[in-house]
């Protein structure tokens, strides 16, 4: 296929929605990639961590990871069922040097403890993937009093990167990995409300609110932490057949059970940023390893200095102003 024509399916993808979002369009899509990209063994000797990687796209983005040489630290909330997806990622990958560690992302106590271990044990960070996600069926706040979404999609991975980047810096050029979500296309920023205390509550409102905040926030990330030679990326998976997608969606998972990419394609394009080379510009909304628009929606446009407005906040609920 020519590089236009190729483009130009791409984007009739990218825009139909079901066609690029489910395995037709990965599989469509992967036959115009290079097969040795990322390179073999381009992550020997490198570190990441992976945030929720116990389950779904987070076990498969770890055992990708490991699968390209990288030594990996498992960050999930229940330690035994970490420890179960460090052996099953060994039955794929025998040699993986796979780490497991406790951390509730959404409470910032433990996000302080976990951040504290991995600064005693870690001397570089390569690459950090936040991926921990959730739709919480009603609204909950955590223990400090933060909307379980707000707190789990986007303060609990900025204190995370905040308090992890000397080990980022002391391995730049770093990388860091937010996995958002289609989904966000259909909210604007909630600069005035992201914990979600006015209107309505639903859960699929506010894992699209805050997932579009995550990809609001990535400019003003990449800016915070570029100095030290860290790059933040955003991306989306597309649809991926998940243990969220059956507990959370389970009618959308049942229409359509076998459009659903498996895990590891829903991962490509975080294992993709996380190792390509050369590396990708920082700031961007990625899907299927192509920078995508962060909006399609003229209503979900910021109307002038929401994502300034909501990033102030989030550095004053984390004491980081
Ligand atoms: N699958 C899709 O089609 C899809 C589409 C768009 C975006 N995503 C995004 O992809 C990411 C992974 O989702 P998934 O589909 O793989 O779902 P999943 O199977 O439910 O995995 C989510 C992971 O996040 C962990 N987690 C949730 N809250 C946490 C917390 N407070 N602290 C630490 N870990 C926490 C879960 O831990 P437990 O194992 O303990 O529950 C689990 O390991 C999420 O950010 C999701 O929003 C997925």
């Amino acid at each position: 296929m020519t590089g236009r024509l190729s483009t130009l399916l791409d984007t009739v993808l990218d825009r139909s929605v079901v066609g690029g979002y489910t395995n037709l369009g990965y599989r469509l899509r992967r036959g115009t990639w290079e097969a040795d990209d990322p390179r073999p063994d381009v992550l020997r000797g490198r570190v990441a961590v992976v945030t929720g990687a116990s389950s779904g796209l987070g076990k498969a983005t770890a055992a990708a990871l490991a699968g390209l040489g990288a030594r990996v630290h498992l960050v999930v909330r229940d330690p035994a069922k970490g420890r179960d997806a460090v052996a099953e990622i060994r039955r794929d990958v025998p040699a993986a040097e796979l780490h497991v560690h406790r951390c509730d992302v959404s409470d910032l106590t433990s996000v302080r403890t976990a951040a504290g271990e991995l600064l005693e044990r870690l001397d570089r960070l390569d690459v950090l993937v936040h991926n921990a996600g959730t739709m919480p069926p009603e609204r909950s706040v955590t223990a400090e009093g933060h909307e379980l979404s707000y707190a789990t999609h986007v303060l609990g991975p900025v204190l995370l990167t905040e308090l992890l980047r000397p080990l980022l810096a002391a391995a730049a050029p770093a990388r860091v990995v937010v996995v958002s979500s289609g989904g966000m296309y259909t909210q604007r920023i909630p600069a005035d409300d992201p914990e979600f205390e006015q209107g309505e509550y639903t859960g699929s409102t506010a894992y699209a609110r805050t997932k579009r905040m995550q990809v609001a926030l990535t400019p003003l990330m990449q800016e915070r932490w570029a100095a030290d030679g860290i790059a933040v990326h955003t991306m989306h998976p597309g649809w991926a057949d998940t243990p969220g997608v059956v507990t959370s969606l389970p009618g959308f998972h049942k229409v359509m059970g076998p459009l659903l990419r498996d895990p590891a394609s829903g991962a490509d394009t975080v294992v993709w940023l996380a190792a390509t080379e050369p590396a990708p510009g920082g700031g961007q909304f990625w899907h299927d390893r192509a920078p995508r628009p962060d909006h399609y929606l003229p209503l979900t446009r910021d109307r002038g200095g929401e994502a300034e407005r909501l990033w102030a906040r989030v550095l004053d609920d984390l004491a980081l102003a």
